[in-house]
């Protein structure tokens, strides 16, 4: 494993506490929410099931014997645990280097908790030097792409990538995102938008960093 490797797996061993018993809880997609996978694992029979984010930790959770439920049937989650590409002191997050956003979004959204896990570098004073994902209806993806120019960003399509919902991904760069909340509105409110990897107006609860000298806890 890598520095970065053992980080993120510091941050997931770290998340197991919030873990509520014989609960549904809500889990993530990339690398960081695999390591928590991994790590839940090992205390399956302390949960009811999971919710899964994306097709890929659906998989994961599976082959680590943990019962899948729809998010329609569960309600209300106790606990959502995901990752980041990038996340301030604010708890304010970009997601979505994944392609997940948005059922990663509609998750948090369902969850009374949401504890993100990262490595320490993912921390940053001002979000959007990490390229702000936006998943797109493809036939809106060049109308999109210019309302975005318009707010000041530079669309790049996310080429040979379809979301688990059938659509495209517009990653946005050259943001400096001074005002997270009302960018993420402003881009919600493109037709054609389904949704943006901007997570401010619900951000993280707990944020848990790991590095070299163990984890630390924001919130
Ligand atoms: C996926 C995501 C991930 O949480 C984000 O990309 C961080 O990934 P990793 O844990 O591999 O660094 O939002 O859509």
């Amino acid at each position: 494993m890598t520095d970065q490797d053992i980080a993120k797996r510091r941050a997931a061993e770290a998340a197991l506490e919030f873990v509520p018993e014989g609960e549904v809880i809500g889990v993530g997609t990339g690398s960081t929410a695999n390591h928590f996978i991994d790590c839940l694992a090992g205390i399956r029979e302390r949960i009811r099931g999971a919710v899964a984010s994306s097709v890929a930790t659906a998989t994961r959770l599976k082959a680590a014997g943990i019962d899948l439920y729809e998010l329609n049937d569960a309600g209300t989650l106790p606990l959502y645990v995901d990752g980041a590409d990038e996340a301030t002191e604010h708890r304010q997050l970009i997601k979505g280097g994944g392609g997940a956003l948005t059922r990663e979004k509609i998750i948090a959204a369902a969850s009374r908790q949401f504890v993100c896990i990262a490595d320490e570098s993912k921390l940053v004073r001002r979000l959007g030097a990490f390229p702000l994902p936006v998943e797109v209806i493809p036939m809106a993806r060049s109308y999109v792409a210019r309302e975005i120019i318009a707010l000041g960003g530079k669309p790049a399509y996310r080429k040979d990538f379809i979301t688990d919902n059938g659509n495209a991904i517009v990653d946005v760069h050259g943001l400096d995102i001074v005002e997270p909340i009302k960018l993420e509105q402003a881009l919600n409110n493109i037709v054609g938008v389904v949704t943006c990897g901007l997570f401010a107006a619900r951000g993280a609860d707990v944020l848990l960093l790991g590095g070299a000298g163990g984890v630390k806890r924001i919130g």
